[in-house]
């Protein structure tokens, strides 16, 4: 078994011949290749190395613990959501008769939840039956007995959003979302690395916090040689089925938001399904060059002057430190590269990199961290405001309407 601690470089950093960074070389049969860095759950290792010195095999353990547990969520999320509508039928027979005559439909809709719920489940056996030997360098063993277990309400949290991200990233629905994040990225790498000066297919683009991965195959579907980086099984072995297995448009549907049991305006909102993929993502042009890692974007990437560009959408504030993260862009990007990042709110482009100070300061919601470079920096900053996962249909915050008696 090899075990990379750090990806392949870009194609276009290789000699001739070498192929690299898990491109796809034009062909329809190749995959989208998924390389592992070291994927155990963070905090668990980190206790793990304080405790023990950690070893590598230790390492190694929990890394397989952590991958299968991750699939255990996915077997268990329809028993979960079983029971989350089960509590919901016993509330509501715990009602006087005359209290229920008023929801006369109530019942049915939570028989037209169940349905969905058995269908989501089967979307997600697909999703996971597939991941087992998805990394091109790394295998995690069997099964164990292969019993579901209860999941955590963390996990189970985690797969629901990851259900909402096939909305944003990869369906119709989820377009104005999606373009409303993307796009402006998107933009700013068109006018960064113009086609009539720059060869796309030697422009180095790492996408770090890739989610499902659909900012990361856009890009490559320009031509410029791309990579998306994750580390969240969940988010990894969904975007294993997306890029590797859907080839026909529309052909999955999924029902995102059963699980929102309040600001839904009508019943029907709640099982409205989507479908998948909005695109075919095995039509990448010949030659693209375009691969996704696995693992924390920090440990994986330390190379000096390896990118020309690096395009962050949602992902700055998942840092710990997010000073550390700076600091990792600024010395993986090649002298004079960029940085495009989208945050909630705010939309910032760093650009001539080589030098930096950076101040970090809260505003007072303590949600917003801006970053201040100073010196040849050019901040740009787009005012339009950009949502995450939200469900179109439910209640916007500031709406409200009046009844009168
Ligand atoms: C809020 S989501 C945004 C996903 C995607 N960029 C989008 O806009 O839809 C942040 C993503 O970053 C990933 N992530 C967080 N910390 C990471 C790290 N240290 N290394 C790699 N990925 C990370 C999370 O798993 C999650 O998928």
């Amino acid at each position: 078994m090899q075990r990379r601690r750090r990806p392949p470089p870009p194609a276009s950093q290789l000699p001739e011949g070498c192929g690299g960074g898990g491109g796809r070389g034009g062909s329809e049969e190749v995959e989208v290749q998924f390389s592992a860095g070291r994927l155990a759950s963070a905090a668990a290792v980190a206790a793990a190395a304080a405790a023990a010195r950690s070893t590598e095999e230790e390492e190694e353990r929990l890394e397989r613990e952590h991958f299968w547990k991750i699939i255990n969520a996915f077997r268990y999320y329809g028993t979960s959501m079983h029971e989350r509508v089960n509590r919901t039928e016993r509330q509501f027979r715990s009602l006087p008769d005359n209290q229920q005559k008023l929801l006369p439909q109530f019942l049915l809709h939570l028989d037209k939840i169940r349905k969905c719920i058995d269908h989501n489940q089967e979307i997600l056996l697909t999703i996971v039956n597939d991941c087992i030997h998805m990394f091109e360098n790394k295998e995690y063993g069997e099964d164990g007995n292969g019993k579901i277990m209860p999941a955590s309400t963390f996990d189970m949290d985690k797969l629901k959003s990851t259900l909402k991200q096939f909305v944003r990233d990869w369906s119709e629905t989820g377009k104005a979302e999606r373009e409303a994040c993307y796009q402006p990225i998107i933009k700013e790498i068109l006018k960064n690395f113009p086609k009539e000066r720059w060869d796309p297919s030697k422009v180095n683009i790492l996408v770090p916090g890739a989610g499902l991965g659909r900012l990361a195959w856009e890009i490559a579907m320009l031509g410029y040689a791309c990579q998306g980086n994750e580390w969240s099984f969940f988010m990894l072995f969904s975007s294993n089925f997306v890029l590797n297995r859907c080839s026909e448009i529309n052909k999955y549907k999924l029902y995102p938001w059963i699980h929102q049991f309040s600001n839904n305006r009508r019943s029907a909102d709640q099982i409205r399904p989507i479908f998948f993929p909005d695109v075919d993502p095995h039509s990448l042009p010949p030659g693209s060059n375009f691969s996704m890692t696995a693992g924390d974007f920090q440990e994986i990437y330390s190379e000096c002057n390896t990118w020309d560009c690096i395009a962050t959408c949602f992902f700055i504030d998942t840092a710990h430190n997010v000073i550390d993260y700076i600091d990792t862009i600024w010395k993986i990007l090649k002298p004079g590269g960029i940085w495009i990042n989208l945050e909630p709110d705010n939309q910032w482009l760093f650009s001539d990199c080589s030098v930096y100070e950076c101040i970090v300061s809260k505003f007072e919601s303590g949600s917003k961290v801006m970053l201040r470079c100073r010196r040849r920096l050019a901040a740009r900053r787009h005012d339009k405001v950009a949502f995450l996962l939200v469900n179109s249909l439910t209640f916007p915050w500031f709406w409200h309407q009046s009844y009168r008696p």
